[in-house]
């Protein structure tokens, strides 16, 4: 105990030199500073007393001294001036006529004066004068019409003070500096022994675990205890949960979960992509896992949960697999859940889909510097979709208080239509891409529709903590409710909305784990495929062909890396899979055209024996694909100009069990949050970027194996089932609250 007294003491005596070091540099340029600035301004006082001094003098002898030249008596003349410089300080007189010569003086005038200062016209000229003997002041006074009495006096006593006011002031400064210090430590030890007895209070549980109790923690300290609150209370939940289930999140926990906690509630997905889309191909019905983070999160979270899944059925040979309604089992090939597809129209997909969601609030939400568009029409057919959909899963519904998990921004006004129909519903909402600040949001024309709608949701999630302060914000900016930020909800006309970070990841262990050729061989396949050189060194983007994801940038930062370092130039292939996305609007074509024509000028420039820098392949890969690209590849680029999370980065790592590859991650996605010993760039930063590119490429390989061991224990542990488990947690734990106060209520 006394050793860890004296840490604390020691520590406290640590931070108490972190103010003292600074104060003592600042005490000593500021002294340094300011004994000039003294000195010149004792000796303006000098030469100011002196100046007075010397007209006192002057006046006194005037009648005198008017008298005796009148009388032309030189011997009392003299007399009189040597009898004046008895005072100290005046160290010799001089009379002048009017044509400059000396008339008069005692024998201590410098004969270097003269008669100079009488005849002199400057009358700005310094008093002083520096003389052999040293600084002396001279005065200038006129005697009526004879002539001019000047008076010398001593200055070398000025050097003197001087040199005592610096030591005093130095004095000063020191003793100030120490009574500072003094005082500053000790106050810096009161208030560590203050804090560290208030965070163990607090690790206590002493006003934390009570929260309406009277605050117990130093008022200083009262932000941390929402923070602490919010960390215990996940904590808490997911011990309780995982002590009796197992340490990594499994599709069984997930199960246990959904039987012990929501007592075996099947759940409802809404979401507007759906998981499998059947398609016709030459009279035969292909079916395909279209290129979306959602779905690969979403999906195995369903196929361990079972339940329903609500969405657009958007494949041309949807309508032909289905039943009477409109449901289709899914997976194809071992079915363990239901896909009930909801038809839009042309033209509701166009108002709805790319008009409102894609045109509006997807640039509105992701910061790219593509202008928002919102449009009347297109924002009716977003509430008639929405609608359309909230009406789907009543009917989907089998009890009158269903679990229904809603995805993403193409829903926002869902929540609030379920809430109308099923007030007693658990509605968990994800946002998956990123929420902007109050500023950027407030730009919407329907702005406190969407929020309200929002507001229907049991849960909000977000991505990022980030993200969720930015709706809360956003909410207090724009919509009356009442807020409670340590506890992170918004009540709002009776319904309580918890708004949290619940960072979304993908399943683990990753679909096809041990059932995979090495590495090596896969690398040799694909570039065998791609007819490169056995030691071709490989690099890959997947992306959706989306101007949120930064592909123009992440080819400006190969072609620069290239021109830094030409030793890489036919040795290097960048593999582009950009996935066709909302190929109907213009900016996607505009989009998709640009990065077209910049592979194209690359690849015009570093093409060598046949080997292009560049391979862009715009089309649509199925999973298993992308998968070995992910193996084949010495690093993966994920360069979003935005981004909620961002699953690819995710998908490199897990799909990577060599513990080799490098990940070069854009700072503004989300994933860059988790994934720290990922290469962190600013993608808007083309040097920075090739540079990292390089250092990916040269990386040893012991380097390349610490850093992805470690990311891949992030996303083995925080892996998709976690992600639901922490929502479906919280939300047993509200629906247990509700269930408890509609007893108190009916008890009382
Ligand atoms: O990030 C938002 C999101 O819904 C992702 O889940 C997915 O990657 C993407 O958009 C899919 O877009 P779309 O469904 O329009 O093809």
């Amino acid at each position: 105990m006394n050793q860890i007294k004296s840490g604390f003491s020691l520590r406290s005596l640590h931070i108490s030199f972190r103010f003292v070091v600074p104060l003592v540099i600042a005490l000593g340029l500021l002294a340094f500073a300011v004994v000039p600035l003294v000195d010149k301004l004792t000796l303006q006082w000098f030469i100011r007393d002196i100046d007075i001094r010397s007209s006192l003098i002057a006046n006194t002898l005037h009648d005198p001294l008017v008298e005796l030249l009148q009388q032309g008596n030189k011997g009392r003349i003299n007399a009189l001036l040597f009898r004046t410089i008895q005072d100290e300080r005046l160290l010799a007189l001089g009379f002048c006529d009017n044509n400059g010569t000396l008339l008069y003086r005692t024998p201590t005038f410098p004969v270097s004066v003269g008669c100079t200062p009488a005849t002199s016209q400057d009358k700005e000229a310094s008093p002083l004068r520096q003389l052999p003997q040293g600084a002396v002041h001279v005065a200038v006074h006129p005697m009526d019409n004879y002539g001019s009495l000047i008076l010398v006096h001593d200055m070398s006593f000025v050097e003197r003070r001087s040199a005592d006011t610096r030591k005093y002031v130095i004095i000063f400064f020191v003793l100030l500096g120490i009574v500072i210090s003094v005082i500053t430590v000790f106050v810096a030890h009161l208030s560590w022994r203050g804090w560290m007895d208030g965070v163990r209070a607090m690790l206590r549980g002493e006003g934390i675990l009570k929260p309406f109790s009277q605050p117990a923690v130093a008022s200083e300290l009262q932000p941390l205890v929402g923070d602490l609150r919010a960390l215990l209370r996940t904590l808490d939940a997911e011990r309780r949960f995982a002590d009796d289930a197992t340490i990594t999140w499994s599709p069984d926990s997930l199960r246990k979960l959904l039987h012990k906690q929501l007592a075996g509630e099947r759940i409802i997905v809404v979401s507007n992509r759906e998981p499998y889309i059947h398609s016709k191909k030459n009279d035969e019905i292909e079916v395909h896992r279209p290129a979306s983070g959602l779905v690969t999160a979403v999906e195995p979270v369903m196929r361990a949960c079972s339940g329903t899944w609500i969405a657009h059925g958007s494949g041309s040979a949807d309508r032909d697999t289905v039943d009477g309604h409109d449901r289709v089992r899914v997976p194809p090939h071992s079915p363990e859940y239901n896909l009930r597809r909801i038809w839009l129209t042309k033209e509701e997909e166009e108002g709805y889909y790319y008009g409102f969601a894609n045109e509006g609030l997807w640039p509105l939400c992701h910061i790219a510097h593509v202008r928002p568009i919102f449009r009347t029409s297109d924002w009716r057919e977003y509430v008639r979709i929405n609608q359309r959909f909230a009406d789907a899963v009543v009917k989907e519904a089998d009890s009158e208080n269903p679990v229904v998990l809603v995805q993403d921004y193409h829903f926002a006004l869902l929540p609030e239509m379920i809430r109308t129909a099923l007030p007693k519903a658990t509605i968990i909402t994800f946002w998956h891409i990123p929420w902007p600040n109050p500023e950027s949001f407030g730009i919407c024309p329907w702005r406190e529709e969407l929020l309200k709608g929002m507001l229907g949701s049991t849960i909000l999630g977000f991505q990022t903590p980030y993200h969720c302060k930015n709706f809360l914000e956003t909410v207090d900016r724009y919509l009356e409710s009442r807020i409670e930020h340590e506890s992170s909800t918004i009540s709002r006309r009776g319904q309580l909305t918890m708004v949290e970070s619940y960072p979304i990841s993908i399943q683990w262990p990753p679909p096809w784990q041990g059932e995979l050729p090495p590495v090596e061989k896969t690398r040799r396949d694909i570039l065998t495929v791609l007819g490169l050189p056995s030691d071709q060194l490989l690099g890959i983007g997947i992306d959706r062909m989306d101007y949120t994801k930064g592909i123009l940038e992440r080819f400006t930062a190969v072609e620069r890396m290239l021109e830094l370092h030409p030793e890489l130039v036919g040795r290097f292939t960048f593999v582009q899979i950009a996935a066709p996305s909302r190929s109907a609007l213009e900016e996607y074509q505009a989009f998709e055209a640009r990065v077209h024509a910049l592979a194209g000028r690359i690849n015009k420039r570093f093409t060598r024996e046949g080997h292009q820098p560049i391979i862009l392949k715009a089309e649509h890969h199925e999973p298993e694909e992308v998968n070995r690209y992910y193996r084949a590849a010495q690093v993966c680029m994920v360069t979003s100009l935005h981004d909620g999370m961002n699953l690819v980065a995710k998908e490199f790592v897990a799909a990577r069990d060599d513990e080799q590859g490098v990940l070069i991650l854009s700072q503004f996605t989300g994933a860059a949050h988790e994934l720290h010993e990922a290469l962190i760039v600013n993608p808007y930063h083309v040097e920075q970027t090739a540079e990292a590119l390089h250092q990916a490429l040269t990386m040893p390989e012991f380097e390349q194996q610490e850093r992805m061991r470690s990311m891949r224990a992030m996303v083995r542990d925080f892996n998709v089932y976690r992600w639901a488990g922490r929502m479906l947690l919280d939300a047993a734990r509200i629906r247990q609250r509700e269930r408890l106060a509609v007893r108190i209520g009916d008890n009382s």
